[in-house]
Parts: C-alpha cells; sequence; structure tokens
C-alpha cells in the first residue's frame, strides 16, 4: 500500500494552506512503515511534489518509493524529458522509482512519448517506467516488457478495470495500482450493509475492509489520508486476511 496525494498543495492550482500538515501525514506515514508515494506533476502544479520533496528529507532515499507522472500535455518527447527534470527538482530527488504517463493522449504519437520515457529509463532518472488509465487496447501497442505498472481506478464501487485491464497486466507481468481505492471517501460513507456487516465480523472499519479486498488481489492500493487518523486507520488494513468466502462475496 501507498500514499495517494491528490489534494495536498492543492489540486489544479497551488494551495499551501495544507502543506504543513500534509508534509506531517506525509512523514506519518513513512514512519509506520508505507513507504510509497504517489504525486504527479499535476497535483497543484508542482506544489504536491515539493510537499513530497520536504517530507521525505532525512528519511534514507533508498528506503522510499516514489511515483510521479507525467500530464498528458507534456507527452513530446522534449517535454517529457523537461517535465521529469522539473518533478526531480521539486522533489528533491535524482530519481523516481515509477514514472508513468499520466493519461494517454490523442493527438502525441504513442511512440514518441515512450522514445523519451525509455530514453529517461536509460539514464536512471526514472528506476522504472509506465502508464495509468491505459486500456488493453493501448497497452497491446507497447513493448511489454518495458512497461513495469498500469494505475488505473479501481475500487469496491468502480470495477470496471476486472473486466480486462487487470487480467491482461496480470498476465504480461504489469503491476496494477489501484487510485481512488476508498472512491474518493465514498466507500466509508456509504453505509453499506454488506460491508458493515464484514467490519463487524473483523472488527475492522469499512475503510480497512475495503482496502484489504484490493491488497489482497496484490494490487497496491493508494489511498489518500488527509489526516494521521485516517492514515493510522489505512494502515490497519494490512497485516490481516479474510475467509476467502467473505473475499468472494465481496
Ligand atoms: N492516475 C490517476 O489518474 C489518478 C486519479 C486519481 C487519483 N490518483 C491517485 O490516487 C490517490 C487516491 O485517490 P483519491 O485521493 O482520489 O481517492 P481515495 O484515496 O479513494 O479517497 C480519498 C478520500 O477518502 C477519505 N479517506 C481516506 N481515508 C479514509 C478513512 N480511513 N475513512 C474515511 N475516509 C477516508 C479522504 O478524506 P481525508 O482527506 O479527510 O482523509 C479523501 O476524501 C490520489 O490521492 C492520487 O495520488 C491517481
Amino acid at each position: 500500500m501507498g500514499m495517494g496525494t491528490w489534494g495536498m498543495g492543492g489540486k489544479y492550482e497551488r494551495d499551501s494552506s495544507n502543506f504543513d500538515e500534509s508534509v506531517k501525514i506525509l512523514r506519518a506515514g513513512l514512519d509506520m512503515g508505507i513507504k510509497l508515494i504517489d504525486v504527479a506533476e499535476l497535483y497543484g502544479l508542482g506544489l504536491t511534489e515539493e510537499i513530497v520533496g520536504e517530507a521525505i528529507a532525512g528519511f534514507a532515499r533508498k528506503d522510499i518509493f516514489i511515483i510521479s507522472k507525467v500530464w498528458k500535455t507534456n507527452l513530446r518527447h522534449d517535454d517529457v524529458l523537461k517535465a521529469m527534470q522539473g518533478s526531480l527538482e521539486r522533489l528533491k530527488t535524482d530519481y523516481v522509482d515509477f514514472y508513468l504517463i499520466h493519461w494517454p493522449s490523442e493527438d502525441i504519437p504513442l511512440a514518441e512519448t515512450m522514445r523519451a520515457m525509455e530514453e529517461l529509463a536509460d539514464k536512471g532518472f526514472a528506476r522504472n517506467i509506465g502508464v495509468s488509465n491505459f486500456s488493453v487496447e493501448l497497452l497491446s501497442h507497447l513493448k511489454r516488457a518495458k512497461i513495469a505498472a498500469n494505475q488505473v481506478e479501481y475500487n469496491l464501487i468502480e470495477r470496471s478495470a476486472e473486466k480486462d485491464v487487470i487480467p491482461y497486466c496480470k498476465e504480461n507481468g504489469i503491476k496494477v495500482i489501484a487510485y481512488r481505492p476508498l472512491a474518493r471517501g465514498n466507500i466509508a460513507s456509504s453505509q453499506n450493509k454488506a460491508l458493515e456487516a464484514l467490519a463487524q465480523k473483523y472488527n475492522k472499519t469499512p475503510a480497512q475492509i475495503a482496502l484489504n479486498w484490493i491488497t489482497s488481489k496484490e494490487i497496491v492500493a493508494i489511498p489518500k489520508a488527509g489526516s494521521i487518523a485516517h492514515l493510522r486507520e489505512n494502515c490497519g488494513a494490512l497485516g490481516w486476511k479474510m475467509n476467502e468466502a467473505d473475499y468472494i462475496a465481496l
């Protein structure tokens, strides 16, 4: 499991009002052993990457796993290289562990973008390269061995990735990373009776059941917590199992 960061430092705009609090939450997560942080150049127009850079200072870089993403308007060859440099500067690091194409472009040829992504991998700026929001059709155009991950929306409510994307990724050794694993908070507030019954049975919360269900499939979940209480609750989704019948029922 990793930590999502959407909204820390703003969404489509820079908003520094939660800067210090966000740094505190991410540092607390690292202390709790959640070493993966998901971010993107788009988030807070770069401010979110600055928050991550601040949060990881003081931790051994090799122990932390950073995912960042290049936005779809920056998918021309030279723009990808420039975007990466910007991200590294804001993150105050020499490399990211996963660098993803955030969203496919309808205008810029994928082959051109991939050439730049592969250069970044060859130069060591990106330890692994991957994609996000890619369909099976788009994935099939890529040289599979080089694609380490596909980040897609997946949670107990939004299940469409199960149809073909997840099976395709599993068959081809592409790691699936589930974004919005809590359906933007809607799972916790859904008051779904079946979920509440399972939460009671295992003495967990609905959010913990929902995250445990994702990670049980060997899919990485990256919930975003805006408080230490939510972060701690989300960490409690790991390290235990439900009965097989309950996973199937979910
Ligand atoms: N690749 C992509 O295109 C893409 C798209 C969307 C998101 N993402 C990534 O995926 C991450 C996760 O997605 P997301 O942030 O949109 O949605 P999410 O993680 O499903 O949900 C976040 C919401 O859930 C609430 N929450 C967190 N823990 C909770 C808990 N234990 N109980 C109740 N509510 C809880 C949060 O509230 P508080 O803030 O109050 O804790 C927040 O409102 C993002 O942060 C981002 O890094 C990627």
